[in-house]
C-alpha cells in the first residue's frame, strides 16, 4: 500500500511525525506532499530537520496569498501530481488551508482521504478552520477521531460509525518524543533567562484576534496585566502573521514581554514544560499545556478541545484585557494534576494500522 502524506504547516507537520517516521521504520511506502502554505524556515524546514522527517518528495510552493489564491493553487498543483502518483490512500491531519485541498482534490480522483483529527468542533463559524474541518470530514474515508468525544461528535452528524475511528491524539506522540530530549537543552535560564515556574509563555496568530487592530490591542494591554499582577515575564514566540499585524497597526507589547521568533519545536516544548502557565489561541498548544500538566488560558470564544476544560487544565477566557486577568489569576491557583484526554503515545501506530487492515 503507498500512501501520500499532504501537508503545509507547522502543527501538520509536527501531529503527522509519528505515523511518517512509523512508517519509515517499517519501510512502508510513502510521499509526502508539501503544499508550502508555511514557507519560512523556522515554520517549515526546522520541523523536517528536527523531527528526521525525510524531505518532501513534492513542493507546490504555495506560498503567500489570499485564501483564494492559495487554496487554487493547491488544487492546481495536487491533481497533478495525484493523478500520477494514484496513491491508496491519502493523509490529512487538522484544519488548515492545505487540509481542505488535499481532502477535495483526493476524494475527486477517488482516492481514498484518511482525516487525522477528525470531529473537532468549535461551532464558530468565523473561523477558517471550522469550514475546512466540517468540509474534510465530510470527504474522509477515515475518521480518525482522537477521542471519545471527537467521535461522538461525528456519530451525531451521521457519519457512518464503521468509518470512524478513536484512535488518540499523534500529539501525545510527539510531545512524547520531544519531551524526552529537551533535557539535553541549555536549561530556560541560560537560554532566555527566565526562571522555571516563574515565567508566562504565550502564543496567538489565529486571525479573529491579530487581525482586529482593537483585539489585537486588547491582547496586548491583558497581558501586561497578567505579568504586572503574577510578577512574572512572559516569553512570547511571535508568529509572522502576528509580527506582520503589530507591525502594521503600531501595537507595542508590554515591558514584560520577551519577544522571540517562531521557535523549533525542542525549544518550545521546553519552555511548555518549564512553565507556570500558558496563555495561548493555539489548538495544538492547548493540548500540549494539557498533556504536560500546565495551566492554560485559551484567549478565545470558543475551543473545539473542550477535554482540556472538562479536565480543569484550561480555561476558555475571552479576549478582553480584564477577561484574560481574570482567567490567569484563577488558573494560577487551580490545583495540576489532571489526566491527558488525549491518549497514550500510540496513536500514529495505530492510525496506520487501521488504514491498512
Ligand atoms: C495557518 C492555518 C491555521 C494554523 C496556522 C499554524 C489556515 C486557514 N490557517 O495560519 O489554521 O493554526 O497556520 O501556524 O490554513 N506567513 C509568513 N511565513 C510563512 C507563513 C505565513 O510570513 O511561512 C505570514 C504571511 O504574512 C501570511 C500570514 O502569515 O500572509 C498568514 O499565513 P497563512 O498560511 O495564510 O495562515 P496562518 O495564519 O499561518
Ligand atoms: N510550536 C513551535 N514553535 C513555536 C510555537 C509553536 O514548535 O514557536 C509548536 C507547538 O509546540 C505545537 C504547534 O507548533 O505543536 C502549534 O502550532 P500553531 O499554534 O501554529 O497551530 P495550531 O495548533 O493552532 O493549528
Amino acid at each position: 500500500m503507498k500512501s501520500a502524506f499532504i501537508l503545509g504547516t507547522r502543527p501538520e507537520i509536527i501531529k503527522l511525525s509519528p505515523l511518517i517516521r512509523a512508517m519509515l521504520k517499517a519501510g512502508s511506502p510513502f510521499e509526502i506532499i508539501h503544499t508550502n502554505q508555511h514557507y519560512l524556515p523556522e515554520l517549515d524546514k526546522v520541523f523536517f530537520e528536527q523531527l528526521e522527517l525525510p524531505p518532501p518528495d513534492y513542493n507546490l510552493g504555495v506560498g503567500h496569498g489570499s485564501h483564494g489564491v492559495q487554496l487554487g493553487r493547491m488544487l492546481q498543483g495536487l491533481d497533478p501530481v495525484l493523478s500520477s502518483q494514484r496513491p491508496d490512500v491519502v493523509f490529512v491531519q487538522g484544519d488548515t488551508n492545505s487540509v481542505l485541498a488535499g481532502a477535495l482534490m483526493a476524494h475527486r480522483l477517488s482516492i481514498p482521504v484518511a482525516h487525522v483529527e477528525a470531529g473537532l468542533r468549535s461551532y464558530d463559524r468565523r473561523m477558517p478552520e471550522e469550514t475546512n474541518r466540517i468540509l474534510a470530514d465530510r470527504l474522509s474515508d477515515y475518521l480518525l477521531a482522537p477521542t471519545e468525544k471527537a467521535a461522538g461528535i461525528l456519530l451525531a452528524e451521521g457519519f457512518d460509525r464503521e468509518r470512524i475511528h478513536v484512535t488518540g491524539n499523534t500529539v501525545v506522540d510527539a510531545l512524547q518524543q520531544a519531551a524526552g530530549l529537551t533535557g539535553k537543552l541549555p536549561p530556560v535560564r541560560e537560554r532566555w533567562r527566565v526562571d522555571p515556574g516563574n515565567y508566562i509563555l504565550v502564543t496567538l496568530h489565529r486571525p479573529e484576534n491579530v487581525d482586529s487592530p482593537g483585539t489585537l490591542a486588547g491582547l496586548a494591554d491583558g497581558l501586561g496585566r497578567v505579568g504586572r499582577e503574577l510578577g512574572m515575564p512572559l516569553v512570547f514566540p511571535v508568529h509572522p502573521r502576528t509580527a506582520l499585524r503589530l507591525e502594521e497597526s503600531g501595537i507595542a507589547l508590554p515591558e514584560s514581554v520577551i519577544r522571540l521568533g517562531p521557535l523549533d519545536f525542542l525549544a518550545f516544548v521546553q519552555l511548555e514544560q518549564n512553565s507556570r502557565l500558558v496563555i495561548t489561541d493555539s489548538g495544538g498548544v492547548q493540548e500540549e499545556a494539557c498533556i504536560l500538566g500546565v495551566p492554560c488560558v485559551t484567549a478565545r470564544i470558543s475551543t473545539e478541545r473542550p477535554e482540556t476544560v472538562e479536565v480543569g487544565a484550561n480555561m476558555v477566557a475571552g479576549t478582553g484585557a480584564g477577561e484574560i486577568l481574570a482567567a490567569a489569576l484563577e488558573m494560577v491557583r487551580r490545583p495540576t494534576g489532571w489526566g491527558n484526554p488525549f491518549g497514550d503515545g500510540q496513536a500514529g501506530r495505530r492510525i496506520i494500522e487501521i488504514v491498512a487492515a
